[in-house]
Parts: structure tokens; C-alpha cells; sequence
């Protein structure tokens, strides 16, 4: 196995800078001790640098990023750029050039984490959500006419082939066969039921190789209730694009907020280079303030580790912030965060 790994990485726009150093440093204590090495180049795409050059991604930098083994990112946008410019030309750009098919965003409730959930505790949220990445809403489908009058129409479609939905739940198979072997469909098959034909037809089929595995399937507004009620039913959720975003803004708050959610924008076939990042967005509104959490960008650091098959490393930490977690006030300046962080995996590791 070769154990020099190439990592891009993008610290971006607002908060992103803040939280990606420490994320790096920790990353780079497990590799001296553990044998490893992460070959580290930057890159400074971001809302701030196309307000700068015009550049969202260019096909040329994209080409670069297929050859790293993986791209990790701080946080993309600025409240001077329109919506929709750096999101199209470059979240979704990799998700879908690199086909970065699988969204995984784990809800995992760390001791010692406040839990808005009343009673809740670490033992009632642990689940996963695969939230599909390459299509739905978010392909773009659609277009308006008649614009500036009252016909004026507009349309944007919910798109899905065979191959994609096959895809999405195999993942979700694979991954409950490695944990606690239930898989649950969220859709909304009273509604789209063209779209739930399609998706329903294909994990009967698919559940069928995986016999071990219970199946449920719940409407996307009865999910939003059972997170919240009664999470622990859940171990790995599957769904659509455009739900599984909204569903894990939901997850987030219920794990301790959006400084606590870490995702892997992943292409499990490895054709296309995988990508990390923290859930949350550039915060422009807290930007240089040291109030950021940086735990999200350190989770988003664990899930790459794993990615890379660095898993001693992984878990080193996974202990690193359970420990931190366990004795931090919430809130604490993002400079005393790193601090401890870097401590605690000189410790640990
Ligand atoms: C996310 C974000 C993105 C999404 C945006 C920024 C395009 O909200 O990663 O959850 O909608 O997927
Ligand atoms: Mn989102």
C-alpha cells in the first residue's frame, strides 16, 4: 500500500482558513508517528479568489485534482458573490465531474456534547446518511420562459437513472453490512411516484443480495419527525440529493450544531478523487472573530484518514475528539480549540 498521499487542499473563503490549519496539524502529528506521510499542495479556489481573478475552476485545475488521492476543504462562498456561482462552478462541478456519487454525513453524538434533544443521549444518535451526489434536483434540468410576465414559467427536474439509484443504495447495503445492518429509504414515494417506482423497485431488488439487512422506507417529512423523536431507530439513512441535504442540517443541530458535522464527498470506485469537508459554510458572519469550531474540519480529517486506509490513524482521532469533546466548553476561541487539539493528539498518538 503506498502511504504517501497526495492531498489538494482548498482552506476557501470566512471560516475555512481558520479550521483547516489545525485539521492539517493533527493530520500531520498521526502521520510522523504512524508511518505515513501526506504530500500537501494548496490551492486557492474560493469566492474570494474569483472576486479576484474571475476564476471559479478551471478544467486545467480540475485535471490536476483527479491525480491527488485526495482533496480536502475548509469551507467555499462569499456574500459577494451571486448565489449559484461558486456553488454550480465548483462544489458541483467536482461532485459531478470527479463523480463524487456518495454524500456521507454521519450523526454521531459525542459525551459530553449538548444535545438539543430532550433525554437524548450518545447512545440514541449514531447513524449515517448516504445522501446520493450526482443527481436529482441538483443536475440543473430545467429552464424558464416568458421571463418578467405573468406566464412566465420555470422548471427544474428531479432526475435519476437506473444506474445512479443502483449505485447509491448498493453503498448503503455495503456500509449497514459493516455496522448494524438496517438501511432506511427516505423518500417521498406518495408524492413523486415516478421517481419511487423507480428507487423502491431497485433496493427490493437490491435487498434481495442482502438478505441480513432489514429495510425500511419512510417519507422525508416522517424522517425529519423520526430524527427528532427518535433517532436511535436509525443506523444508515439513504436518500435522494436534494432531501439528503436538507435531512442532514437536521442531523447537525441534533449532534451539536453545524461545528460538529464532517462529510466525505466520496466516488467509491476511486475513478475520481474523493473530497472532505465540514458541512457548515464560510460563517462570514463570525469570519475572524476565533470563534469557529474547527471539531467539523477534524471530523472531516477522520472520514479522510479512513478513506485512505490510514485507520489506526483514524482512530487515534476519533479518540482525540471524543476526549476534547469531553471537557470542552462549547464556545471556546478557535485558537484554545487548536491548541488543545494538537495537545491531545501529541498524547494520544
Ligand atoms: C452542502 C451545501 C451545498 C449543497 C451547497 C453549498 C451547494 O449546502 O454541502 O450541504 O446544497 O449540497
Ligand atoms: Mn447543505
Amino acid at each position: 500500500m503506498n502511504r504517501n498521499h497526495k492531498i489538494a487542499v482548498v482552506a476557501g473563503d470566512g471560516i475555512g482558513p481558520e479550521v483547516v490549519p489545525v485539521a492539517l496539524e493533527c493530520l500531520d502529528i498521526l502521520a510522523s508517528r504512524g508511518g505515513f506521510s501526506l504530500n500537501l499542495k494548496e490551492y486557492p479556489q474560493s469566492g474570494s479568489h474569483y472576486l479576484k481573478t474571475g476564476e471559479v475552476l478551471s478544467d486545467e485545475t480540475l485535471n490536476e485534482w483527479r491525480k491527488f488521492d485526495a482533496l480536502f476543504f475548509g469551507a467555499v462562498g462569499h456574500p459577494g458573490v451571486k448565489p449559484g456561482i461558486i456553488e454550480k462552478g465548483l462544489l458541483l462541478k467536482m461532485r459531478f465531474d470527479l463523480d463524487l456519487y456518495i454524500n456521507l454525513r454521519p450523526v454521531k453524538l459525542y459525551a459530553g456534547v449538548e444535545c438539543p434533544l430532550k433525554g437524548k443521549t450518545p447512545a440514541d444518535l449514531d447513524y449515517v446518511v448516504v445522501r446520493e451526489n450526482s443527481g436529482g434536483l441538483y443536475t440543473g434540468i430545467g429552464g424558464s420562459t416568458m421571463k418578467g410576465s405573468k406566464d412566465e414559467v420555470a422548471v427544474q427536474s428531479m432526475v435519476y437513472n437506473y444506474r445512479q439509484v443502483e449505485r447509491c443504495l448498493r453503498y448503503a447495503f455495503e456500509l449497514a453490512m459493516k455496522r448494524r445492518k438496517k438501511v432506511a429509504l427516505v423518500g417521498k414515494s406518495n408524492v413523486l411516484t415516478h421517481m419511487y417506482e423507480l428507487w423502491l423497485r431497485v433496493y427490493e431488488e437490491l435487498g434481495a443480495l442482502y438478505p441480513e439487512v432489514k429495510r425500511e422506507y419512510y417519507h422525508v417529512d416522517a424522517a425529519c419527525m423520526f430524527m427528532i423523536r427518535n433517532p436511535a431507530m436509525f443506523d444508515v439513512i439513504c436518500t435522494e440529493n436534494m432531501f439528503g441535504d436538507i435531512l442532514t442540517d437536521i442531523g447537525a443541530e441534533t449532534q451539536g450544531g453545524m461545528g460538529m458535522a464532517a462529510s466525505g464527498n466520496l466516488n467509491p470506485d476511486r475513478t475520481g478523487c474523493s473530497m472532505f469537508e465540514p458541512i457548515h459554510g464560510s460563517a462570514p458572519d463570525i469570519a475572524g472573530q476565533d470563534k469557529a469550531n474547527p471539531i467539523a474540519a477534524v471530523l472531516s480529517g477522520k472520514m479522510m484518514l479512513e478513506f485512505l486506509g490510514e485507520h489506526a490513524a483514524a482512530n487515534v482521532l476519533d479518540q482525540v475528539i471524543s476526549r476534547y469533546v469531553l471537557d470542552t466548553q462549547l464556545g471556546i476561541s478557535t485558537s484554545a480549540a487548536c491548541k488543545k487539539l494538537v495537545d491531545l493528539t501529541k498524547s494520544l498518538s
